[in-house]
């Protein structure tokens, strides 16, 4: 079913880039608090693929699609309801281009200058000696402007994202608040989405202890490659050198930071303790993996299913744009029409000629000649739907002259001979056409409006 947006509630949006195969760390710094999120009562959460995002880094069609696929099915697996949340893909909504185009006409190209990305690409230039701009695009350069419109297409109140992001978001309300002032007559048309950094979620360590990054090479992955993966990864955790027996620095160690991200307080305090008392290294490398088992594995599961089945992503993924777009469409009518791309309508009629409008609009009679070269003719509704076709005329007079005697105010007295639920209809004794008894109503409905 459709669920309802509640107006009172804060609206909570953020985008996935579709790069990549999700590993553990995405897992825990933001699949698993998103979708705990999602379920607050008083959150409508949108959470969607930003995969035009996606195009700016990789130019590889094969893997933008597989990475599409693998980050929707994991966040279904992970738990995310789509019917609850609304989840889409970005290039789905080709609303959020066209905001896109509008927010670019009114962004400064200054502001664009200071963006940390851009910057930071323009610095590495320099210091390989290269001119400032080698190899920055457009849409590298232009990217938080699409990700404003990301966020103003549905006025979103809050934008969970990384602190990296922070930039991008105190953008999206100066690109909003331009054009409320340019465009929205006193009234906003935009709200200024509020940015929204969770420092209470895990940072998981990857396997040499700095932060889980894809850029590190230091992943352990989340549903690839099943369980085996995970464990082979979790085995090649750094860890001291100190033996079975040994007592071991829980607190310094990222094995214990990994372990507390997927257990209770109490199972981290036992894991501490039997560290602290000399717990072999790869006897708490076992214990990690099945702790990380014991919350993943079902999920596992459910990721082999949709990655075997790509159609019930996509069905998922359809009926989420779907839902979007019935935001988006009307706020882009409003948005044009601000602007002054408003389609011209023709004046509204007089009441009186609507009314002749409406009365003649419907029945007519077609005449075409058929593959064998005869004349005919169909009476279609004005609906268009074809209510009888002729018998073939070997002269187009004599079709011509059937259609006028149809239209006369009598022609409906020659309806009604019925056989076998077909409706004869013949002029001067010569069968002129024949059609469907259940049809009689809408003939008669036809040839009534057209005697008048
Ligand atoms: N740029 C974000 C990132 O790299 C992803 C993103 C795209 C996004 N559009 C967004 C996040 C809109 C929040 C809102 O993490």
């Amino acid at each position: 079913m459709i669920s309802q947006l509640n107006i009172m509630n804060t609206r909570v949006l953020t985008g996935i880039t579709t790069t990549g195969t999700p590993h553990l760390g995405n897992y825990a710094g933001a699949i698993r608090p998103s979708i705990q999120a999602s379920t607050r009562p008083d959150v409508d959460a949108f959470y969607f693929m930003a995969d035009y995002h996606a195009l700016i880094k990789c130019e590889d069609p094969a893997r933008i699609a597989r990475s599409r696929l693998e980050i929707a099915a994991t966040w279904l697996a992970a738990g995310l309801d789509p019917e609850r949340v609304t989840f889409y893909r970005q290039s789905d909504i080709p609303e959020i281009p066209e905001l896109c185009w509008m927010l670019c006409c009114v962004t400064a190209k200054g502001l664009m200058n200071r963006a940390h990305a851009y910057k930071a690409a323009v610095d590495q230039n320099i210091a390989r000696n290269v001119e400032e701009d080698d190899g920055i695009t457009m849409g590298l350069f232009s990217y938080p402007v699409l990700m404003a419109a990301d966020i103003l297409m549905f006025n979103a109140n809050k934008v969970p994202v990384g602190r990296d992001q922070i930039q991008h978001l105190e953008m999206a309300r100066d690109i909003a608040q331009r054009f409320n002032h340019l465009y929205g007559k006193g009234e906003a048309l935009f709200v200024l989405p509020e940015v929204q950094v969770d420092d209470d979620v895990a940072t998981l360590p990857g396997l040499d202890g700095r932060k889980m990054s894809k850029s590190y090479d230091n992943t352990i992955p989340l549903f690839e490659g099943g369980s085996e993966a995970m464990r082979a990864a979790v085995m090649r955790i750094v860890t001291d050198s100190r033996g079975p027996g040994e007592p071991k620095d829980a607190e310094g160690s990222h094995l214990y930071t990994l372990y507390r991200a997927f257990a209770s307080a109490e199972q981290s305090a036992a894991f501490k303790q039997a560290l602290e008392e000399g717990m072999a290294w790869g006897e708490a490398k076992k214990q990690l993996c099945d702790r990380i088992d014991a919350e993943i594995g079902p999920m596992r599961e459910r990721y082999a299913e949709y990655m075997a089945r790509p159609d019930r992503i996509e069905d998922i993924l359809q009926a989420g744009a779907e839902k979007a777009r019935r935001l988006a469409v009307p706020f882009m009518e409003r948005l044009r029409e601000a602007v002054g791309l408003r389609r011209q309508v023709a004046p509204a009629p007089r009441a009186d000629q609507q009314e002749v409008k409406a009365r003649s609009k419907p029945a007519r009679f077609v005449s075409f000649r058929d593959a064998d070269g005869r004349f005919r003719f169909r009476l279609i509704a004005g609906d268009g739907t074809e209510l009888l076709l002729s018998e073939p005329f070997a002269d187009p007079k004599a079709a011509g002259g059937a259609i006028k005697s149809l239209q006369q105010p009598n022609a409906l007295q020659i309806l009604g001979q019925e056989a076998a639920g077909r409706v004869v209809v013949s002029l001067d004794g010569q069968r002129v056409a024949e059609f469907e008894a259940e049809r009689l109503p809408q003939v008669r409905a036809a040839l009534a409006s057209m005697a008048e």
